[in-house]
């Protein structure tokens, strides 16, 4: 690790050849779970004590189970916050847990309560509902689970103390409406809808208005049920559903499990929240939405009666065990070039699994492109089925890299520009494009410049591709959007050698170098850009964008932020994001969203200072291009 840490220093000196001393970014930076949940507490207030206009929840001091349910929520759509959704989709359950257990764990003072300016009648009907409920309308008593103090019970009841009244409003509100969700049971939801408009009003007002005890913690457990109480527990969620794979696989099925991974099957089979390969996540295309099929082995609604040869026309041919033609945002544009031997061992991996049964939901596609017309005239223009053959007169590492790259890896199919009808050609593969449903611009891999492997050892070379592609970092660069699901899902778990053999293999398709790809200079002097760069990012990013080793990618002499389009560094900005959680990185740092705090000029200068700014050259951003991201359906 220290190792690293130097080579990594070493190279970004390198990099910033212009400064005249390393100037360490945050002389404050410390690697802690505080400094990696700097991404939520410019919502949440320092520390997460709430932000300051009742909108944004406190985080710090309550439950771990309550907070990671919440985590959990919004992750799943239970609850809706587009911003926090976004941040939060990549990230695995054991960091979520362990971002719960950072805030939890923090014992800060509440702010004062705001006075009732309430009716005495209400404030005493609020009062009434707290700690007798309503018999009558089936209302429990508050304090039954939220406990006599209505500090919350560990793990999942929340206390109820030291909210903004806006807030609790908002919950109830989200509850009776149906936007907030918890996991089944519910009884929020149940209690919620119970309440009458003015008894939510009388009850929120009045919890508003306590003071915080001086002990906030929450109880140890849920409270004893008072006699004759009815029964109504909840806040035992069950945690998510563990992987399907059972422990016990051949050797057939374990090459299988590792080629599942190559191909980065389980990333498309897998809904949000769903069983591992069951299926039915929404693939979204220019064309309409395709559901994944379920690959468990369930007779009725997966692959249970399928054969290998079933399998092997899928994989190969593009088409079902039916008969149907398949969509092709089901790879098999470049899946069709494994071998046989490696379709029977996936099939074998995934016959492996637990079945689960879930029926796939129909796709919703724009007339006519769902149509088996329509895919039947697609693919006899785009698509032929093919076996990969390996080179002779390359080695077979380099035949094995070609192999991963284009066949199971189907780096392709985002790595090149595609027409109106989302094909690709053979002569432009890997050179680029829009993934246009997604919005994300996924660079040229054949050149250098962008986002190819560089001859040689330097920050961009073999070593540096390899350890990218494994831990979702390197000093000079940082996974984002879609590609994220790719290091997570796939490449992370892939042995050196063929990560090597990859690289390689990228390494030896680079296009002759064009010196003349780099856009118009912006036109000095950026002083703007500049002072909100130090604002808001140098504490992350170093004064001069050389960033923090193991922690902050550098932003100095940087191939991301010279790319030719520059929707992707609009969006970070935009919506912040964590780099991929990796067996390599298990706890990555975290850029918080600017939306909320930077205008589009804002984003629009800060954006044209960094990509001018210590080696960088690239064109400047103007406020059309940010505006144009901001007015993109999603948010
Ligand atoms: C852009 C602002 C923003 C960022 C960044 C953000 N959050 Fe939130 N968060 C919110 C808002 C707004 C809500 C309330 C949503 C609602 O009303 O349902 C919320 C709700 C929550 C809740 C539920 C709290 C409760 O008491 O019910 C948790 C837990 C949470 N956020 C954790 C995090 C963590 C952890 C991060 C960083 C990874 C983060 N948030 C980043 C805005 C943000
Ligand atoms: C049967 C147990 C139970 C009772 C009774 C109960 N609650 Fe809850 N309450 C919960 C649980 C569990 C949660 C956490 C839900 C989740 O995970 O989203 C919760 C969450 C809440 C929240 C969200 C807090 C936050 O930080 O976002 C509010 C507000 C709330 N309850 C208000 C009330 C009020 C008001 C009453 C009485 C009218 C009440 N509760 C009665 C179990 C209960
Ligand atoms: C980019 C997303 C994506 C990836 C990656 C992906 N699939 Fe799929 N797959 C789909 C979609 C979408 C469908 C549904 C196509 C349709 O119904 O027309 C599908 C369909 C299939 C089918 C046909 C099922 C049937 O009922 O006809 C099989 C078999 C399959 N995938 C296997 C795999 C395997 C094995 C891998 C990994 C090597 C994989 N898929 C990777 C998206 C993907
Ligand atoms: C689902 C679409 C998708 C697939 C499949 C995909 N990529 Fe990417 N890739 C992207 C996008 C989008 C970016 C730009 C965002 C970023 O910088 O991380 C990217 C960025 C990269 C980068 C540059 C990272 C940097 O910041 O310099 C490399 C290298 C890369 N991909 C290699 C690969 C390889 C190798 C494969 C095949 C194993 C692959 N990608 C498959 C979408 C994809
Ligand atoms: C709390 C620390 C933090 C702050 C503040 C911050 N960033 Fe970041 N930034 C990160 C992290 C962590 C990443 C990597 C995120 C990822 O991989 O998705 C990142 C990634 C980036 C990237 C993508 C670089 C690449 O190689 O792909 C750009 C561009 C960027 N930040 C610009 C900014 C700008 C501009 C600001 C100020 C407006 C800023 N950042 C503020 C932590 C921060």
């Amino acid at each position: 690790m220290l190792f690293q840490v130097l080579r990594a220093l070493a190279v970004a000196l390198t990099f910033s050849a212009t400064a005249a001393a390393p100037v360490w970014a945050g002389a404050s930076f410390e690697d802690s779970m505080a400094q990696r949940a700097l991404a939520c507490t410019g919502c949440h207030g320092e520390q997460g004590r709430a932000g300051p206009d009742g909108y944004h929840p406190r985080l710090a001091g309550k439950p771990v189970g309550y907070l990671y349910n919440q985590l959990l929520n919004l992750r799943d759509g239970r609850r809706h916050y587009g911003l926090m959704q976004g941040l939060l989709e990549p990230l695995p359950e054991s960091y979520l847990l362990q971002l719960a257990q950072h805030f939890s764990g923090l014992d800060l003072p509440y702010p004062a309560p705001v006075p009732s300016t309430d009716a005495p009648a209400i404030a005493a009907r609020g009062r009434t509902l707290v700690t007798d409920g309503d018999a009558a309308r089936d209302v429990p008593a508050c304090q039954q689970c939220h406990g006599k103090a209505l500090t919350g019970a560990a793990p999942n009841v929340p206390g109820l103390l030291g909210l903004p009244r806006d807030y609790l409003n908002a919950q109830l509100g989200g509850w009776r409406t149906g936007q907030r969700r918890a996991h089944t049971p519910d009884c929020m939801g149940q209690i919620a809808s119970r309440l009458s408009p003015s008894d939510v009003v009388a009850v929120t007002h009045w919890l508003a208005a306590q003071p915080v005890p001086v002990n906030a913690k929450p109880l140890a457990e849920l409270p004893k049920l008072p006699p004759g109480a009815k029964e109504l527990r909840c806040g035992s969620a069950p945690l998510p559903a563990q992987s399907a794979t059972s422990s016990a696989l051949t050797a057939l099925q374990t090459r299988g499990a590792y080629l599942a991974r190559a191909g980065n099957c389980q990333a498309c089979h897998t809904a949000i929240g769903g069983a591992e390969f069951s299926g039915n996540r929404p693939i979204e295309t220019p064309f309409g939405i395709v559901h994944s099929s379920n690959l468990t082995p369930d007779k009725a609604t997966g692959l249970g009666d399928w054969t290998s040869e079933d399998f092997w026309l899928a994989m190969h041919h593009g088409q079902s065990r039916d008969g149907r033609l398949l969509n092709p945002a089901f790879p098999y544009t470049s899946f069709t070039r494994i071998t046989r031997a490696d379709a029977d061992a996936l099939f074998a991996f995934l016959q492996s699994l637990a079945p689960v049964a879930q029926a796939t939901r129909s796709h919703a596609m724009r007339w006519p492109f769902g149509t088996q017309a329509a895919l039947w005239a697609w693919r006899s223009l785009y698509f032929r089925p093919q076996i990969y053959e390996p080179l002779r007169a390359r080695s077979g590492q380099w035949n094995r890299g070609a192999y991963l790259v284009n066949g199971l890896g189907h780096c392709g199919e985002c790595h090149s520009p595609r027409n109106a009808l989302g094909a690709s050609a053979a002569a432009t593969q890997l050179k680029g494009g829009v993934m246009v449903a997604q919005n994300w611009y996924a660079p040229s891999l054949r050149d250098p410049q962008a986002a190819g492997v560089m001859a040689g050892s330097g920050g961009y070379g073999i070593e540096a591709t390899v350890q990218l592609l494994r831990t979702g970092t390197t000093q000079h660069a940082s996974i984002n959007g879609p590609m994220t699901q790719v290091v997570q899902g796939s490449t992370q778990y892939l042995r050196e050698d063929d990560l090597r053999a990859m690289a390689g293999y990228l390494q030896s398709q680079n296009d002759p170098v064009t010196p003349a790809s780099i856009g118009p200079q912006a036109a000095a002097p950026q002083e703007r850009g500049a002072r909100l760069y130090g604002e808001h990012c140098a504490d992350c990013h170093g004064t001069r964008g050389q960033g923090v080793a193991g922690a902050y990618v550098s932003l100095a002499a940087s191939r991301a932020l010279q790319w030719p389009d520059s929707r992707n560094l609009i969006r970070t900005v935009m919506y912040g994001g964590f780099a991929p959680a990796t067996q390599a990185n298990p706890r990555p740092f975290g850029m918080p969203p600017f939306m909320l705090k930077l205008s589009d000029q804002d984003t629009a200068d800060v954006l044209s200072f960094i990509r001018s700014a210590w080696g960088n050259r690239a064109a400047p951003v103007t406020v059309q291009d940010v505006t144009r991201e901001r007015n993109r359906i999603g948010h």
